[in-house]
């Protein structure tokens, strides 16, 4: 493949590469030339993902965080650093989503409201604070924060989620202004609903063909048609793009 976006060997850090969207990123980065790291507080399945990496001939490193916990972020950081001397993309995707119950917001537990927001939330303030320092020194990096669709359309029963994912729109913003003289961007991605091999309560049968009945393009979205946007905002062609969000969702919510 030719280098056209410029990723060969950039290091990319993504939070939650154990499996779902995350995987997918971390092959298409790989695929792009760049080394991923997978960083998920499920080890197993990050040495999995790094194996079939490895398996595919890419280099890669498996990370266990608890993106909530700032000693643990601190310790994956320098473990990246240790080895690869530099972090280039941070894309902050790690949530809890796919285990989440859908429910009235009456009916949320503060315990549950506070861990998603903790992870979904603290989590993308944590890592981008700790990749910050080496990013400046570098005077060049790529911040990309994996917000939702699904706080544009209002979706009812996980409101402690679709809140999470907003607050990633104003964190996008603030931080582009904080981070843009030093070389580095700071973006979101909404991805619309998309099918991945975890399953999931968030989306009913009745929903989706919902979705595909408004959606401009009416077809399923895969992890596939989220990975162009990721490696444009990750790599040299995006280097004026900042503060931005990027919807990806087939044309069914228009910003
Ligand atoms: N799949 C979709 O339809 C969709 C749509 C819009 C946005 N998103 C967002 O995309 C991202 C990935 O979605 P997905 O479908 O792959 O979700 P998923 O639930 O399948 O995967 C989430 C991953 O994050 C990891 N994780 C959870 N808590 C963590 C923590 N504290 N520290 C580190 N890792 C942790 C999990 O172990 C898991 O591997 C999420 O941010 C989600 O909100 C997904």
């Amino acid at each position: 493949m030719s280098d056209f976006l410029g990723l060969k060997d950039r290091v990319a850090l993504i939070t939650g590469a154990g499996q779902g969207l995350g995987r997918a990123y971390a092959l298409a980065y790989a695929q792009a030339g760049a080394v991923p790291i997978i960083a998920d507080i499920d080890a197993k399945k990050a040495a999995t993902v790094a194996d079939e990496l490895r398996s595919l001939g890419k280099d890669s490193l498996a990370i266990e965080v608890d993106v909530a916990s700032e000693h643990s972020v601190a310790d994956m950081t320098a473990r990246v650093l240790d080895r690869f001397g530099r972090i280039d993309i941070l894309v902050n995707n790690a949530a809890i989503f796919s285990t989440l119950k859908m429910r009235p917001f009456e009916e949320i537990p503060l315990d549950e409201w506070r861990r998603v927001i903790d992870v979904n939330v603290t989590g993308c303030f944590l890592t981008s604070k700790s990749v910050a320092a080496p990013m400046r020194e570098a005077g060049w990096g790529r911040v990309i924060h994996i917000s939702s669709a699904a706080w544009s359309m209002g979706r009812g029963n996980y409101l402690h989620y679709t809140t999470s994912k907003a607050a990633l729109l104003g964190m996008t913003r603030s931080m582009a202004r904080e981070l843009g003289t030093h070389g580095i961007t700071v973006n979101a991605i909404l991805p619309g609903a998309t099918h991945t091999e975890v399953s999931r309560e968030t989306v009913s049968p009745d929903q989706m063909n919902a979705f595909l009945a408004q959606r401009s393009i009416p077809r399923l979205e895969t992890p596939d048609d989220l990975c162009g946007a990721l490696l444009f905002l990750s790599s040299d062609a995006s280097g004026f793009v900042t503060g931005q969000t990027l919807t990806v969702d087939g044309g069914l919510s228009y910003e």
